[in-house]
């Protein structure tokens, strides 16, 4: 855990340098829009330690699979998030010596990253090994208005000398990933062009063949005004630059703007791609930084508007939740069925692929929430998009008749992840697929997915589930073996709690979509039995018969589920039995040990309970939670939350908050040891559930909004906006009440702690907290 991230609540500010907390921070200090982003490199040459990072929203790389020991059904590739053009360089030069921060004294030096605005500050003074002093003060961000574009502002000051200050602004397409599998290049040069004060460069990746086109333009101002200068272009294979050289004068600021542009063949046809880039530049330079940077800011408020919770009394929390909210935001914008929310964003390598269940499990709430339910939408429709793949996948491993078996990893519908048994056996992602669709249609109201392709694709998923069970003799019900729960130290388990359990739930759930179907449009139902020939009586007996005659492990005498069936012959121990060095298990244990153990990496029966919490009465949950909690490492980023959740159902004030402030700082303090590889993008979802459905106690009831409340004990009060339906309302929760406000221009219904209020539009309606 590390504590150097000064505690604001708008900002992230990092004060003083320290080379071994770099790659850290130039992940913390990320910057995206959706369409693109990078880690917070510097513009000038840095010789010491960094991991450079440029992505752009869809574009990845299949890299061969590199396993020992190859087994049938092995994925192919595994997909990387594909490290592309740096445009950020602008090298600087002084009477010929290098400014790298590496080589001087840095005498002064912090970053700023405005979360407000979206806007990424660096400052420094730095003497040089010839004793030559600078000051320097970067501005940058990617537009969150004009999504193609980014821009920079360098300003340098020469503090003790006259001299010639040469920059060399350049577009660095002569990247590779670190995580290569077989350190092999992914971009292959099409075109490029380099003229004075422009530059522009198109790569495509092998195998893929996406092509990227990425290009800037510059200008330099001293006094304030636009300078003439000399641009000297130059280009190499994968490279364009520019060099200009300038008299500084000590004391008097040289102030380099670069406005860049990426735009990738998922937007523009490959043959026009450079022509576009230009046109675009041209456009973002003609607008001006400044204007620029207004257009940025004011796209960002527009966000907070809607997405802000706002924590009161702990500077700490306040920071955490608006950090997370800043991050989800830059990562998906809801614009393109194509995209997904990786776990890593734009903010590192680690994790190939950019969809996993965390989508389904984690983000569908944050963004069914806080924005338009267009938004959630597309994530639905991405899984749609898939089904045929699916469907292919399964039949690869066996399965027939259009079951479908949805990737654990994926970037196109493909399973892409390099292990097998761990992840490959998750098969329980199919259920939170499954999951999203009702937790949708639950949120929004919006039934039109059901028919349009929800059902299309429960179909697929019950098919799956139906093939995989097997009919237990012994036991006389049905079986799923050889899985992996959501809970990845355990593998190869029978009978995983939660794994059975949403299975059943999927075939029961997809048998009421599909009657619903049948009644609401006959003819739509008609197609659809059509296109996936679907015998209904049949196969909707077989999942009802299923389903009725499902095993799960449980114990009788503890009154817990168990979470597969041999749990309980392990050797039952609490993680405070743990010794500090044992931890984190993954980086001290043998997987071997880790596997035996009965030590649980994320919620896995808790998180069934919390899918089905209303299924289930409130001493069950509390005897699970107070069995598997005290077990549970929470080892992965995604498995306080669900924690934080059902510890506040539970009365449990004390550990949610303990769990909250994991989560929520989780990046900003490294809590794992883990923050240079990249921002856990998926779990910052979770942080915004464990405020709103933890502290909040937000869920939706019988198509109503229903808030349960408490404060914190640490906090003064705290707020969020939050959108239901057509709705949009506004809750504060303070010591005594909590305070609803109805934004919207109509009447709602709400429920608050169980009791129902009708507010009129614009009512502010205040319920008393009492002793709840
Ligand atoms: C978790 C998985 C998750 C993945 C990506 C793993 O550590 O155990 O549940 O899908 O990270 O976030």
């Amino acid at each position: 855990m590390k504590n150097y991230i000064r505690h604001d609540e708008w900002s992230i500010i990092e004060e003083g340098f320290d080379p071994k907390l770099n790659r850290i921070s130039e992940s913390l200090f990320s910057l995206g829009n959706g369409r693109m982003g990078q880690r917070a490199n510097f513009e000038e040459t840095y010789t010491g330690d960094s991991l450079s990072g440029n992505y752009v929203a869809g574009v990845y790389y299949p890299d061969k699979t590199r396993v020992g020991w190859w087994k049938n059904g092995y994925p192919e590739y595994f997909a990387k998030v594909l490290n592309s053009a740096n445009w950020v360089g602008i090298d600087v030069k002084i009477d010929g010596e290098t400014l790298d921060l590496s080589t001087c004294e840095v005498k002064t030096f912090s970053r700023r990253l405005n979360l407000r605005e979206g806007v990424l500050e660096r400052h420094f003074v730095a003497r040089m090994p010839s004793g030559r002093e600078v000051e320097v003060w970067a501005t940058r961000f990617c537009s969150m208005a004009e999504p193609e574009i980014g821009a920079i502002r360098y300003r340098i000051v020469p503090l003790n000398f006259d001299g010639r200050i040469q920059f060399d602004s350049f577009v660095d397409f002569d990247v590779r990933n670190e995580d290569s599998n077989y350190g092999e290049r992914f971009w292959e040069e099409v075109e490029k062009v380099s003229i004075p004060r422009k530059s522009y460069i198109t790569c495509r990746t092998k195998k893929t063949d996406f092509h990227v086109c990425t290009g800037m333009k510059f200008t330099i101002l001293q006094n304030g005004v636009k300078a003439y200068f000399e641009a000297q272009p130059y280009a190499r294979e994968r490279y364009v630059g520019n060099l200009v050289s300038v008299m500084a004068v000590r004391g008097k600021e040289t102030v380099i703007e670069k406005f860049a542009g990426v735009v990738s063949s998922l937007y523009r046809s490959k043959e026009g791609l450079m022509d576009y880039t230009r046109e675009k530049i041209k456009a973002a330079a003609e607008t001006g930084f400044d204007r620029l940077m207004a257009d940025h800011k004011a796209a960002w408020a527009k966000i907070w508007e809607e997405c802000d919770i706002t924590i009161e009394g702990d500077t700490a929390a306040q920071q955490g939740i608006r950090f997370n909210i800043f991050h989800l935001n830059q990562t998906y914008r809801g614009d393109d069925d194509r995209l997904n929310i990786g776990p890593k964003g734009f903010t590192g390598e680690k994790y190939g692929g950019s969809t996993y269940w965390d989508t389904e499990a984690y983000c569908l709430p944050f963004y069914m929430s806080t924005h338009d339910p267009k938004v959630a939408r597309q994530l639905l429709v991405y899984r749609y998009r898939h089904l045929d793949k699916a469907i292919e996948n399964a039949r690869q491993l066996g399965f027939t008749g259009g079951a479908a078996l949805f990737p654990m990893v994926t970037m196109n519908g493909e399973e892409c992840h390099n292990e097998w048994e761990i992840t490959f056996e998750e098969i329980h992602r199919n259920g939170a697929i499954a999951y999203a669709i009702h937790d949708y249609v639950r949120y929004t109201g919006d039934e039109s997915v059901l028919a349009e392709f929800g059902a299309e694709v429960l179909i697929g998923i019950a098919r799956f589930w139906a093939q995989r069970v097997n009919f237990s003799k012994e036991k006389k019900k049905f079986v799923i073996l050889g899985v992996t729960g959501p809970n990845e130290y355990e593998n190869n388990v029978n009978n995983n709690w939660y794994t059975n359990y949403i299975a059943a739930w999927c075939m029961d759930y997809a048998r009421e979509v599909l009657a619903k179907v049948e009644g609401a449009s006959p003819f739509r139902y008609a197609q659809i039995l059509e296109s996936t020939a679907f015998d209904a009586p049949a196969e909707t007996a077989r999942w009802a018969e299923i389903s009725e005659n499902m095993y799960y492990p449980s114990d009788k005498k503890l009154g817990v589920f168990l979470q597969q069936d041999g749990y309980l012959d392990k050797e039952l121990l609490d993680v405070d039995e743990l010794s500090p060095a044992d931890r984190p298990l993954n980086q001290k244990w043998s997987w071997d040990r880790i596997l035996r153990s009965c030590f649980i990496k994320q919620a896995d029966v808790l998180q069934g309970l919390y899918f089905f919490e209303e299924r289930f009465d409130l001493e069950t949950l509390r005897r699970n939670f107070d069995f598997y909690e005290p077990k549970t490492v929470h080892e992965s980023s995604l498995s306080p939350c669900v924690h934080v959740i059902l510890a506040s159902r539970l009365g449990y004030r004390a550990k949610a908050y303990a769990l909250y402030l994991r989560t929520a700082r989780l990046d900003l303090d490294d809590y794992n040891n883990d923050t240079e590889d990249g921002l856990h993008i998926t779990s910052m979802a979770g942080t915004w559930m464990s405020v709103v459905k933890g502290f909040g106690g937000m869920r939706a009831v019988d198509g109503k909004l229903s808030l349960s409340p408490y404060l914190p004990e640490q906090w003064k009060g705290f707020s969020f906006k939050i959108r239901f339906r057509e709705h949009l309302f506004r809750v504060a929760v303070s010591s005594s009440s909590v305070d609803v406000e109805n934004l919207s221009d109509t009447s709602a219904e709400i429920v608050v702690h169980g009791k129902h209020f009708r507010m009129s539009k614009r009512d502010v309606l205040v319920v008393p907290l009492g002793d709840s």
